[in-house]
């Protein structure tokens, strides 16, 4: 199935899990009354974020109603009103201090400052990667697989989906069992129909687990696994490694070595051993963990739903430009880029830079342009981004520079370009990239969201 029907799904089943909630405690809620805020990890790009309203649409939530919070930031909100005595000094004006959302499937960093007048500014860039709790299931599942062999497991997970399922959910809760302390043994029971499968060469599986030659760390009894506290701990080691070397990464960077805080949020950060990794691994600095950990980004969520500008600054973390022609100049200008027209020589792909990357970038932020398309004809007009990571960008066909999105505009109809001028006012510090465009004949204004999708060319 298309992902987007899946997404399109559970988000219509929270929705009326809600309205339920709702028609059986409260009367006289319309549908407008409600604003949803879907949250989403600070490193994902503007069209994973558009994936989500499009889904969000499809679940019949109309674009106006819908804001996204980013993580990292609700988290942080949250962690602003806890009462708890330790987090209380995040509220403090100007303290800094790094966020670390830790979930299934990804690992989200920033570092937040408490402003003088109560707002947050993001002051440095997000970053991460999939380095979430998920990475200890592929590692337990890879285990599995060197037990049973490749072909057993495909047919596992093909065949006996159920039981797969099943053995997920007895490794989450096992999971949650493996803490420091490297006494004991973690006993994993396997499903009936896992065993059958890889029993089909003729090899019983307490044959198969000695085959791993590590006899000290599991063995077989009766229909269990277990495993030694020791060998399950090195399940998490792939992704707080990861982890680890990138938060290292970052402290050394100037701006951000004089954080003294740390806090930890999501699921995955409830998790003993990740707990015990940070204090060996930053012994320097303080260590916060809010209660229910797992949940701060959800309560953060509703906050920031009434608070929708509690961020006053963000930091770029891509070049952006716009595409444009410029005349063409013989001295360095490629020939490729010439093209003529009504006489005229042109360059195409010039990179107009808007935002560099790692700017500050205030919520409120609008950067407006003056417009018309190039010839009165045009019945639209393609307004085309580009992004890099490199600070300076000359053409948009530049090594690391890629199509982020597109805004089409309407034009009204006339046979006159005067009449087909626009100004658009673009928001860079929002949590989507977006635009208000004006005509200036009609005075019309309308609000656009970047079409990402629009790119796949
Ligand atoms: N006590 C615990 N010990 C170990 N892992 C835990 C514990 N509690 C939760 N987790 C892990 O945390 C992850 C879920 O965290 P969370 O609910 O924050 O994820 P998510 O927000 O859905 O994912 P993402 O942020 O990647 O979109 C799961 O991988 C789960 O196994
Ligand atoms: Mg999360």
């Amino acid at each position: 199935m298309p992902a987007i029907d899946i997404f399109a799904h559970s988000i219509s089943f929270l929705k009326d899990h809600l309205w339920k909630t709702l028609h059986s405690r409260v009367c006289e809620v319309l549908e407008t009354d409600i604003h949803y805020v879907i949250t989403v990890p600070a490193i994902w790009d503007p069209k994973a974020k558009q994936f989500m309203r499009r889904a969000a649409y499809k679940a019949g939530i109309p674009n106006e109603q819908i804001s996204f919070a980013l993580e990292p930031e609700a988290a942080s909100l949250w962690c602003q009103v806890e009462t708890d005595d330790k987090l209380s000094r995040l509220s403090e004006p100007l303290t800094k201090y790094m966020v670390v959302d830790l979930g299934g499937g990804t690992a989200d960093i920033t570092v937040h400052q408490k402003m003088g007048d109560g707002s947050l500014k993001e002051i440095h860039k997000a970053s991460g990667g999939a380095w979430g709790g998920n990475e200890v299931d592929k590692c337990y599942l890879q285990l599995l697989e060197n037990i049973v062999q490749a072909e057993a497991m495909d047919k596992f997970k093909r065949e006996e989906m159920s039981d797969y399922f099943d053995l997920l959910r007895e490794f989450e809760t096992k999971k949650r069992s493996i803490t420091r302390d490297n006494e004991g043994k973690i006993t994993i029971k396997l499903p009936q129909s896992l065993c059958r499968l890889a029993e089909l060469d003729g090899i019983k599986m307490a044959a198969k687990i000695e085959r791993l030659h590590d006899t000290t760390k599991y063995c077989w009894t009766g229909d269990k696994l277990r495993i030694e506290k020791v060998a399950a701990k090195a399940l998490f080691t792939p992704p707080l490694e990861k982890l680890i070397t990138h938060v290292k990464k970052m402290f050394e960077q100037p701006e951000i070595q004089d954080i003294e805080a740390i806090l930890l949020v999501g699921g995955f950060s409830e998790c003993d051993l990740v707990t015990e990794t940070f204090e060996q691994s930053f012994p320097d600095k303080r260590l916060l963990i809010p209660k229910d950990a797992g949940l701060a980004v959800l309560k953060g969520a509703v906050r920031f739903g009434h608070h929708l500008y509690a961020f006053k600054t963000r930091i770029a973390r891509f070049t952006i430009g716009a595409e444009k022609w410029r005349l063409f100049e013989e001295s360095h200008d490629d020939p490729a880029r010439k093209i003529i027209m009504s006489g005229q020589e042109y360059c195409t792909c010039i990179f107009k830079k808007i935002i560099e990357i790692g700017e500050e970038i205030p919520a409120a932020m609008t950067h407006v342009e003056k417009s018309h398309p190039a010839c009165a004809s045009q019945v639209q007009s393609d307004i085309v981004l580009f992004s890099s990571t490199n600070r300076h960008v000359t053409y948009t066909t530049d090594m690391g520079c890629q199509k982020l999105g597109t805004f089409t505009i309407d034009l009204p109809k006339s046979e006159s370009i005067s009449e087909k001028k626009y100004t658009i006012c673009y928001f860079f510090g929002d949590t989507e990239i977006h635009v208000r465009v004006k005509m200036k004949k009609t005075n019309e204004e309308f609000e656009k969201w970047i079409d990402c999708f629009s790119t796949d060319d």
